[in-house]
């Protein structure tokens, strides 16, 4: 019999603050509120709370029933993730505790449970700032939020079971490409009887190689290796083409299957090099962005939907070839995601600038461990983060990182990122912090990769005025063209996609650290149109002005002055009204570096009185025209976009989407200083998270739409006052119940 994996997320009871003996089976908890996981201890505003609020001890309770024909096997619950420290009790025994809300936990439930009738989980929750876990102790730069925000499964296995399995390709560019499975067996069976681990490499239905092996497991914990060679031509993962194999590994007794266990690969070769970055033999320049995974409302308790859309953005709307998991292993939905589609992933352990004692130092070494063995087949992930963001240097806590890094995965180079250029290096790459403007450090390290730049040095807001937001752009792309033009620096990861809640004492007074190209809501400004310009046309013709179209917002006044325009076009036609005042090509000489340069209009400074008309823009290609722009002068609010992120959800009571509310001129182009309360009336299955009425700053805002348990139709009335109301209908089909 192989292994059932059960989720149990749905059907959970919660409670604050806790109560005595609520870990008992015959406790009363007819009072409790029902919850979906992953949950939120306290929904928030999306700014200008206080972090206190959320910072207390919950409880949550769940009964289950076992399938009575899996009896004799063992029972695990697998946390993906609670923030920030979990009690665990079943049956009212304890089980035990975990310290940190990053990584995920199991405990074994086996000898505690009933068979035949009811059982009991309860989970103590402290969403606490201990400064015994990391990342506290200090000050962190963004909120960490508290609940149970990660999926919870019940995992039921033989007594002798596959409890991970590394599957490393090696040599992958050479002809001795193959794939080492590392097999790690666990058992409570001292004398097992003699049993066969077959291991297969799979692409969909097809088997490519398979190894097998004799083992008899003695002990609890036991160890193979098969290896998959002779694979032949074999295809790439790469950023166009991200394929994905199976490597399937079947632990096998008398011919019956025991257990099994598969996991997803890539084939790629990934290197830092002092010429710089090389995937698959091909330099690469890394062009990428921080991502924190904290959402307005809900904290970070979203579901795979919205943590898969984050990575969607980053690789679509963005054109990233990178992103860094800034500070923390992030959803096992987000990383499976970037395989998928091809983006890449520096993945870091929690923390921020503070180191504590010889005992948080010993739970961030388990972090590392945590972090890899949960993460080490994602193809996307090319680089270990071992260090404690921006921390000071501390020699015997980061050669300890280093080498659990190294003994558990000698296919990836570890980085640590720092923010000081004398730091001692006991990581492969050189991962350096560097926020001078306008000339970053000339590499002091063969292998330099800049991991953030801009940031607080320039908080942005959509109603910034457009010299502010335009500088935004300007900065974003003048790093990335210092990064391109010297082959030594691998690249470079600009501080930030998405602006983010903080503590008090960072930010811009509101708990929000407006350091995006998007902003919290991932709705784009102007520097976003850079980072977009730079795909190849063949993906996408981008043409994004960094600038709004107003005749006074300027200090001076006269239109947006010289004027930038991101866009991957070779050649721009710039009208105002009927007239043509420019023919622009890319602004080779100060950005000559950057796959596509942007482009420059002096023609719009001092546009004033009478030649004050609309904006025309019209991009280029080879002499074709291709794509364009308009921008109102009429300065009117005209148009009200309501759009949700998906048409479908699954009717389980967790399932989320976004819905973006945008006003624009007659022409689709942003309205920044836009606002007006939205009034949001939801019909169907579902509920609103987020705020209604909600008040449009910069002319833009979301909430998202969540399922209830069942199918229909939901239908979402947004109402602005001026601009009417727009209708968005989400389709939510049934989904099946859970077993347990
Ligand atoms: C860095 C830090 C980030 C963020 C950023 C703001 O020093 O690593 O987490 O705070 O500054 O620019």
């Amino acid at each position: 019999m192989a292994r059932h994996v059960y989720p149990i997320n749905r059907s959970w009871l919660y409670n604050s603050p806790p109560v005595a003996g609520a870990m008992q089976p015959e406790f009363d908890d007819s009072g409790w509120e029902p919850v979906t996981i992953p949950h939120t201890n306290r929904r928030l505003p999306w700014h200008s709370f206080d972090e206190r609020e959320y910072q207390f001890v919950s409880n949550y309770r769940r009964h289950f029933r076992l399938p009575p024909n899996l009896q004799g096997q063992r029972v695990f619950v697998d946390f993906a993730g609670v923030m920030t420290a979990a009690t665990v009790f079943i049956n009212g025994t304890r089980l035990g505790a975990y310290q940190g809300g990053y990584t995920p936990f199991s405990f074994e439930l086996t000898p505690h449970l009933h068979w035949q009738g009811d059982n009991v989980l309860l989970v103590e929750v402290d969403s606490t700032e201990r400064a015994d876990i990391p990342p506290f102790g200090g000050q962190i730069d963004y909120l960490t939020f508290g609940g149970i925000y990660r999926e919870v499964a019940l995992r039921i296995v033989a007594p002798t079971y596959i409890e991970n399995v590394f599957a490393k390709p090696v040599d992958v560019l050479g002809d001795d490409r193959r794939v080492e499975v590392r097999c790690l067996l666990d058992s409570r069976d001292a004398a097992a009887a003699p049993q066969r681990l077959v291991a297969e490499l799979r692409d969909g239905d097809q088997v490519l190689a398979a190894a097998e092996a004799d083992v008899q497991v003695a002990g609890n914990v036991f160890e193979q290796v098969l290896t998959l060679g002779d694979l032949g031509n074999i295809k790439l993962w790469d950023l166009d083409h991200p394929h994905l194999y199976q490597v399937q590994v079947r632990l096998e007794q008398a011919g019956q299957v025991v257990d099994d266990y598969a996991v997803r690969i890539g084939f790629r070769d990934a290197r830092f090099t002092p010429d710089g970055f090389f995937l698959n033999g091909q330099h690469l320049k890394l062009r990428g962005l921080n991502r924190h995974q904290t959402f307005p409302f809900v904290g970070q308790a979203m579901p795979a939907r919205v943590q898969r859309r984050d990575a969607l953005i980053l690789k679509h709307d963005l054109k990233l070839n990178l992103v860094r998991t800034s500070h923390y292993p992030q959803s096992p939905a987000f990383l499976d995601c970037c395989d998928e589609i091809g983006l890449l992933v520096f993945e870091e352990i929690p923390g921020w600038q503070h180191i504590g004692d010889q005992a948080w130092q010993d739970i961030a070494v388990c972090n590392v461990e945590e972090m890899i063995r949960r993460d080490w087949n994602h193809p996307s992930i090319i680089l270990w983060g071992v260090r404690i963001n921006e921390s000071r240097d501390n020699h015997a806590f980061y050669a300890r990182t280093n080498a659990v890094a190294h003994a558990l995965d000698d296919s990836r180079q570890t980085g640590g990122v720092r923010n000081f250029f004398e730091s001692e290096l006991l990581e492969d790459v050189f991962t350096i912090n560097d926020f001078a403007y306008p000339t970053i450090a000339k590499p002091n390290h063969p292998l330099h990769f800049n991991t953030e730049f801009i940031g607080h040095t320039f908080p942005t807001k959509h109603i910034d005025n457009v010299e502010r937001v335009q500088e935004h752009a300007f900065r974003h792309a003048h790093i990335h063209q210092q990064l391109a033009a010297d082959k030594r620096y691998a690249g470079g990861v600009g501080w930030c996609a998405f602006d983010y809640n903080t503590h008090g004492d960072f930010g811009s007074g509101d708990r929000i650290c407006y350091h995006g190209v998007s902003d919290i809501f991932r709705i784009p400004k102007p520097a976003a149109g850079f980072y977009r310009s730079q795909c190849d046309p063949a993906d996408e013709i981008v043409l994004e002005p960094a600038f709004h179209w107003a005749i006074g917002d300027r200090s001076g006044g006269g239109g947006p002055g010289t004027g930038m325009i991101c866009s991957n076009c070779d050649e721009l036609k710039v009208y105002i009204g009927d007239e043509l005042v420019a023919e622009l090509q890319p602004d080779r000489a100060r950005f000559g570096s950057l796959p596509h340069p942007p482009f420059f209009c002096d023609q719009l400074r001092g546009v004033w009185g009478a030649r004050w008309h609309d904006l025309r823009l019209d991009g280029f290609l080879g002499g074709r025209h291709v794509i364009q722009k308009r921008m109102s002068a009429a300065g009117v609010d005209r148009q009200l976009h309501v759009a949700a992120d998906d048409a479908v959800l699954l009717g389980d009571g967790i399932d989320m989407t976004r819905v973006v509310l945008r006003v624009t001129d007659e022409y689709g182009a942003a309205r920044p200083f836009a606002t007006g309360a939205m009034q949001l009336l939801l019909e169907g299955p579902g509920e609103i998270v987020g705020e209604s009425p909600f008040a449009l700053t910069g002319g833009v805002g979301a909430v998202w739409v969540k399922t209830r348990e069942a199918a229909g139709q939901i239908r979402l009335h947004a109402t602005h006052p001026v601009l009417g109301t727009q209708l968005v209908e989400i389709a939510v089909q049934a989904a099946p119940d859970e077993v347990c």
